[in-house]
């Protein structure tokens, strides 16, 4: 991401891809649609929010892991990338850490649909119709104590499945992390799926993270661990270039990367660029847990 800022993609790479997209997709994305917004529990996007057609959320992607170009990760991950059967370790601050089986994970949580924007630090967005579990319901059940202040994610890092770690453009594995309050916040979703069906590899499957008021890094794919921690995890962005990822990343048009302005975005599948939103427009739910923070200095 770091390598190509939006204002660097040549125009013709998304515009031609998206309108090819549009004419090919439009019925069946229509069709998905319906079905995601008929089940109409948790939306969170305006009516300006068009839905991204599928084709370009699942080949136009970052997952460093399978590759640094866009089209990547759809290319390489889908065959190597092993979903089934997948676990996650839940360990560090917490009454019940275990190592537990995804089904047995999600399962007891009412699956949701969540229409929202995913916004790169890159300088382009989408809106995605998800599917998934309030982050919160699954965190209480491993019950964290008194000194879980964040919350330490971290993705599978396996040179035979994933290509892309040979090369050493990140420190693998990938590694995110939330403040407890952030991860609780009932807008944080583990996605296990998007338009309808089980995630993709490209996408991050078998399970991955989705803030949606954050820059999409923060949207940690194909997680293995998750980790109850006292201290402030180091992601890997940050670890990478501290200068220019904070651990925070919250959408911010008022506060640039050192290289690109996040003043606007372009949403793959249009021509216009657009006003970038305070918190990608979620502010009225998460501003609060900023409050009296100098989100310049916590970028
Ligand atoms: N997670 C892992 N493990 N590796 C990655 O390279 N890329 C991040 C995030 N999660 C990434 C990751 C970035 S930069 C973005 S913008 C989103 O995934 C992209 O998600 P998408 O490809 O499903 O749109």
């Amino acid at each position: 991401m770091l390598i190509r800022p939006a204002a660097d993609i040549r125009p013709s790479e998304i515009t031609d891809h998206a309108v090819y997209l549009d004419r090919r997709r439009f019925l069946a994305v229509g069709a998905a649609l319906g079905t995601v917004l008929a089940a109409g529990k948790g939306m969170a996007a305006t009516s300006d929010d068009a839905p991204t057609p599928f084709e370009a959320v699942t080949t136009y992607n970052n997952y460093y892991e399978f590759g640094t170009a866009k089209e990547d990760p759809a290319v390489t991950a889908p065959g190597r990338l092993k979903v089934s059967p997948w676990s996650v370790t839940v360990d560090g601050e917490c009454g019940r850490p275990g190592t537990i089986g995804l089904e047995d994970l999600i399962k007891p949580v009412t699956q949701e649909d969540r229409l929202y924007r995913l916004r790169c630090v890159e300088g382009w967005s989408m809106v995605i119709p998800w599917q998934g579990v309030p982050l919160a319901a699954v965190l209480k059940r491993f019950e964290p104590n008194s000194k879980a202040k964040y919350v330490e994610f971290t993705t599978l890092a396996d040179k035979a499945q994933m290509p892309g770690i040979r090369v050493a453009v990140l420190d693998w594995p990938y590694v995110e992390g939330l403040r407890l309050d952030e991860a609780m916040h009932p807008l944080t979703l583990l996605a296990t799926g998007l338009y309808g069906q089980a995630l993709l590899p490209q996408n991050g499957a078998p399970l991955r993270l989705v803030v949606p008021w954050k820059y999409g890094f923060k949207s940690i794919k194909s997680i293995v661990r998750i980790r109850f921690s006292e201290t402030q995890p180091l992601n890997s962005w940050q670890k990478a270039n501290r200068r220019e990822y904070g651990f925070y990343s919250n959408v911010n048009p008022e506060v640039d990367h050192p290289r690109w302005s996040q003043a606007s975005e372009r949403r793959i599948g249009e021509f216009r660029r657009r006003k970038t939103l305070m918190f990608n427009g979620y502010a009225d739910q998460v501003a609060g847990l900023y409050a009296g923070m100098d989100l310049r200095a916590d970028y």
